[in-house]
């Protein structure tokens, strides 16, 4: 390091707060600080904005119907398709821009361009072979695919034709895919053969077959998108209900399909999400609400242009590739960037050759990502010419302020803003971050909360707690992007986010109050610090893990009479799966039950669930009413301080567990 390098290294780490680079501010989509009061005052017919982002067929009557609390609904009366407005109203203008840029792991020449016109006929082919393979209005066709572009061109041709689509992340395992279809009831479903991971063809159509038998009832049409090379394919014969992707298009070329008028509330989407129980959540958003907040968050936070070449690290198969991959971006004309394969393939500098090669103007990525790339060194971003880079930001997970500055200085030269975006499956777009134009940045606090919404920090009670202590973070109004409800199961949907502290006998609307189950601080300026999931949900690199899903794969073993699941500190993750195991009589404590144990994981969720450690232990630490204390096994975990154990039945258990975590 030079002298120069030191000396801006030692004044980075002790600057605490960042003010908005000018020269982005000089050309931010927004940059009046006035927008929070006008919100405020205007609320909520503020979002008026965010609808206005969008095509109308009939406008809607009322922006807020919150009668009948938490049953919200946005833009009542109003219809519109979300296919229509993320494709065609771009036509005339932006036909031969494009659309998505999808760069594929490269095995050969894999890139391909879509621009609008493309995207068009290839998403109207597409819906014109749903249709006729039977698909109505609001039958719900799950998407098994990883980042190929058939995964978008499926997303869109459902939205024509108004039938929900319902995406589970590629990575997932086979069972995951069968829990979920059976969920939904879905009848159709769009995979692929396989694709590509560092370099090896991955055999995907095995997974889905597999996931297929467990499908209780019929399933209609499997549609496969054929991504292998070649002499890279593996062998299997369709099923009298599979058939190639492409081969559906054909059947439909030419064809254009009319954008089927949908209701601002009717269902976009389903999006399965863990939660505190093993049962995933349905989590469902809808037409009107989730598109005009997509948009508006689009360019508000990520200062969205349609001359942009915006790009995503994520995978479409979670919610942040949905609304920041697809939705928002192509809601607001811009051209997309969709990659296939793993950061660190063919080296480690994947997505500075591709920024650099595509001159992108935004990267949206998971502070996982970026400890990984700190790790990596930064030889392989400076190597790169990243000027074209305008904004950066972050999501997944709560960010160190050690990752935000190097992030800041190495891949945003210190003259992007980063934005910090806390949020959820469940809030369908972001909640809390600063705004890139407008506030100053605080390296680890995510900011406030967006304007037009309020958001709290609170104790047990529900009583606001002072700056700087931790609390429970709430929201205390409706927003256009939240979920409506859990799919078929509105108690749950109550349970799960509103009976914690809500009047839920009550029908107004001030005494209801979401909770997301995370832990929070605010400090004096009204940033809020997200802390991190208070419910028994891991954040393993940026993925959420329900503890009891992995617990309930972990007890089917044979030879495990009972088991736990936390999560201890991860360099990289953030969190990884710690399993404590209680084995039946007689069972041996080898090698051979905890690849067992490790593979049941895999099979029942996927490979991002595996356990880090497989502890054996003769006991769990329990209250003396039976509870298992899992603060002192994550504690085990993270190698700390050993709390209280006097309230413990079994207090001597915790440290023969310790010993054998640490091996000491
Ligand atoms: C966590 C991802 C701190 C949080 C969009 C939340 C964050 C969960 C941040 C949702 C952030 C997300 N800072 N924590 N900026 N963003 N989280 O549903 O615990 O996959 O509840 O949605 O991720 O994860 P989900």
């Amino acid at each position: 390091m030079s002298e120069e390098d030191v000396q801006l290294e030692a004044r980075l780490e002790e600057q605490a707060v960042f003010e908005p680079p000018e020269s982005f501010v000089e050309q931010a989509n927004i940059s009046d600080e006035g927008i929070y009061d006008e919100f405020e005052e205007n609320w909520p017919a503020c979002w008026e904005q965010a609808a206005d982002l969008l095509d109308w067929e009939d406008s809607y009557d009322q922006v807020l119907d919150d009668s009948n609390p938490p049953f919200y609904e946005w833009f009542t009366g109003g219809s519109l398709n979300a296919s229509a407005n993320c494709v065609d109203r771009h036509l005339d203008e932006r036909g031969d821009e494009a659309a998505i840029e999808w760069v594929g792991e490269p095995v050969e020449e894999d890139n391909v361009t879509y621009t609008y016109e493309e995207l068009h006929r290839e998403v109207n082919e597409f819906a014109a072979a749903l249709r006729e393979q039977g698909v109505g209005e609001d039958d719900v066709v799950t998407m098994y695919m990883p980042m190929i572009p058939q995964l978008p061109i499926a997303m869109l041709a459902c939205a024509r034709i108004g039938a929900p689509h319902s995406v589970v992340f590629a990575g997932f395992s086979a069972d995951a895919l069968a829990t979920r279809m059976n969920a939904a009831d879905s009848e159709y479903l769009v995979t692929c053969d396989g694709y590509y991971r560092r370099g090896d063809p991955l055999d995907h159509l095995e997974k889905a077959n597999e996931g297929l038998e467990g499908v209780d009832h019929e399933v209609q049409t499997v549609a496969v998108a054929e991504r292998l090379l070649d002499g890279d394919g593996f062998d299997h014969d369709y099923a009298d209900n599979q058939v190639a992707f492409d081969e559906l298009s054909a059947a439909h070329e030419g064809e254009s399909v009319e954008p089927v008028s949908r209701d601002a509330e009717d269902m976009l989407f389903l999006m399965y999400t863990s939660g505190t129980t093993g049962e995933p959540k349905g989590v469902k958003h809808t037409t009107g609400g989730y598109l005009s907040y997509a948009a508006w968050t689009s360019q508000a936070v990520l200062d969205i242009k349609p001359d942009d070449t915006y790009f995503c690290s994520a995978d479409i198969g979670w919610i942040t590739g949905h609304s920041y991959i697809i939705y928002g971006p192509l809601a607001l004309g811009t051209t997309t960037m969709m990659y296939e394969g793993t950061p660190d393939y063919p080296d480690k500098d994947r997505l500075w050759q591709i920024i650099e090669d595509y001159e992108a103007t935004q990267l949206y990525t998971a502070p996982t990502a970026i400890r990984a790339f700190m790790k990596w060194g930064e030889e392989y971003p400076d190597s790169h010419d990243l000027s074209s880079l305008r904004l950066l930001g972050t999501v997944g997970e709560p960010i160190n302020p050690r990752a935000w500055k190097w992030y800041y200085k190495h891949i945003g030269d210190e003259s992007c803003p980063v934005v910090d975006t806390w949020w959820q499956t469940e809030t369908g777009g972001m909640m809390l971050t600063t705004l890139p134009g407008v506030g100053d940045m605080k390296p680890g606090s995510a900011g406030p909360p967006l304007p037009g919404l309020s958001a709290d920090i609170v104790d047990v009670s529900g009583s606001p707690v002072e700056a700087g202590k931790a609390g429970y973070l709430v929201v205390n109004k409706p927003w256009p992007g939240m979920l409506r409800t859990l799919y078929k199961n509105d108690e749950r949907f109550i349970d799960e986010y509103w009976r914690e502290y809500s009047d839920i006998d009550s029908d107004d609307p001030e005494d209801w109050v979401y909770f997301p189950e995370d832990g929070a601080k605010i400090d004096q300026d009204g940033y809020i610090t997200v802390l991190g999931r208070v419910d028994d949900v891991l954040n393993v690199s940026g993925h959420r893990l329900g503890t009891m899903e992995i617990e309930s794969a972990i007890v089917g073993v044979e030879g495990v009479a009972e088991a736990a699941v936390v999560g201890g500190n991860h360099e990289i993750k953030g969190e990884a799966v710690y399993a404590y195991v209680i084995t039946e009589d007689g069972a041996d404590e080898d090698e051979e039950l905890r690849e067992r144990i490790i593979e049941a994981v895999e099979d029942a969720i996927g490979p991002i669930a595996r356990p880090e450690q497989v502890i054996f232990t003769p006991e769990l630490p329990k209250t003396r009413s039976g509870k298992i204390m899992r603060r002192l096994l994550e504690d085990i975990a993270n190698g700390e301080e050993l709390g209280d154990t006097s309230t413990l039945r079994n207090p001597d258990v915790v440290s023969d567990i310790a010993t054998k975590v640490r091996g000491d």
